[in-house]
Order: structure tokens, then sequence, then C-alpha cells
């Protein structure tokens, strides 16, 4: 063999190598683990219900004073509330078949519905309030079913969520201040 051949060779090689090594990464599994999927989901969550809060209510509603929010949005011919179009989009993404479920609860609850009813979920909403900025992770079984449950933190993030919280008769807490957490977001993703 002269050095041209052994060039060639070698370079063969290292090109068989590296195509293998290619292949051996593509056959790996690229899955994501349930807690990366969970601050994913919230991600994309929180920052919908941010938009919605601040340039959709809070703009129209408080600002401009266009059109109201309404509880009875469809009769009143007015805009849903926050956590109206949170849950309608928790029950239509179930309807299209998620695997996962979403929710909004709160220690001081407008709507008793939307109190915490279990351990795991009393103890995510104190550990989320107690720790701000910090999410709250739990191995949760509910039935025959084994739960990644996890709990972040659900922020009044404009004027409006602490004006309508405050105001309306049904609120156990009246002194919610901007940027105070008022609830949680509460993930399940089946193990
Ligand atoms: C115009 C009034 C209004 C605005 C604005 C509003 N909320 Fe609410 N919020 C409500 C009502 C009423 C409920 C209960 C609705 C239901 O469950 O059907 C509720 C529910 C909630 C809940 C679940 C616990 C509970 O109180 O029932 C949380 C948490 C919450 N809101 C936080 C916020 C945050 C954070 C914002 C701003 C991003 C906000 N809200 C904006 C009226 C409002």
């Amino acid at each position: 063999m002269n050095i041209k051949t052994i060039n060639y060779f070698t370079a063969s090689i290292i090109l068989v190598l590296a195509l293998s090594g290619c292949e051996n990464k593509q056959e790996q599994p690229a899955g994501v683990s349930f807690k990366t999927m969970a601050d994913a989901l919230y991600a994309v969550m929180k920052a919908d219900r941010t938009v919605y809060a601040r340039d959709v209510i809070n703009r129209l509603v408080n600002q401009e004073k266009a059109i109201k929010a309404s509880e009875h949005w469809k009769d009143d011919k007015a805009l849903p509330l926050p956590a109206q179009i949170f849950r309608l989009g928790a029950e239509q993404a179930a309807e299209d078949g998620a695997t996962f479920s979403y929710g909004l609860l709160s220690e001081w609850p407008i709507n008793k519905k939307n109190a915490p009813t279990n351990d795991i979920e009393k103890q995510g909403l104190k550990f989320i309030s107690a720790n701000p900025g910090q999410h709250f992770y739990a191995d949760e079984k509910l039935g025959e079913r084994q739960y990644f449950t996890a709990i972040y933190p659900d922020v009044a993030v404009t004027d409006a969520c602490i004006e309508c919280h405050n105001d309306h008769k049904d609120s156990p807490k009246t002194d919610f201040e901007t940027g105070d957490i008022m609830g949680g977001v509460v993930i399940r993703i089946p193990m």
C-alpha cells in the first residue's frame, strides 16, 4: 500500500465509524422526561394566559372600557373570563384525545370547585405560595392509575387579575396585589 492508498483506507474507516455513530444516535429513543414535558406544557399555558389577561381583558375591559368580561359571556355577549378560557382549552384538549389533563386551583377560590381536593393538591398549592418561583412535583395514585403531577404558580400578571378577584362577591380574599401568586396550574400526566 502506498501512502495515498493508506490515506483512502483510513478515510473510509473514519467515514464508516462516523456513519455508524450517527445511526446509533438515531436508534436511541429521543424521549423527554415527564418533568420536561410538564414544564413545557406549563410554559405554553402561562404565556397564553398572560397574553389573554393582559392584551385582551386588561386592554379592552379595564383600560379601553370597550367590552365587559363576564362569567355568563354567551348571554351577556361579553368576553369569557381568563379562568373560563383556560378551562375551555383543557376541555377541548381532552376532547381531542390529549393524554394529560390540567386545571386551575386556588386556596382562595371564587368558584368552590377550584379548591384543592386531595393532599397532593393542598401540599402543592402551599409549596408554590411559600416558595415563589418554584414548582412542585409529585407521583400520585388516583384510582388504579399512577400520575406524574406538577403544580406551578398562577401569578397576578396584570391589574385586571387582582381588580376582578378583590371585587368579586364570592372571593374569600380581597387584598391580592399585582405579582401575587393567586393559585396554581395543576398538570397530570399518566405514567
Ligand atoms: C373579570 C374577572 C376576572 C379576571 C380579569 C381574572 N379572574 Fe381569575 N377568576 C374569576 C372568576 C369569576 C373565577 C372562577 C371562574 C370559574 O371557575 O368558572 C376565576 C378563577 C380563577 C382561579 C381559580 C380559583 C378561583 O378563584 O376559582 C385562579 C387561580 C384565578 N382566577 C387567577 C387569576 C389570574 C392570575 C388572573 C389574571 C391573569 C385572573 N384570575 C383574572 C374572575 C377573574
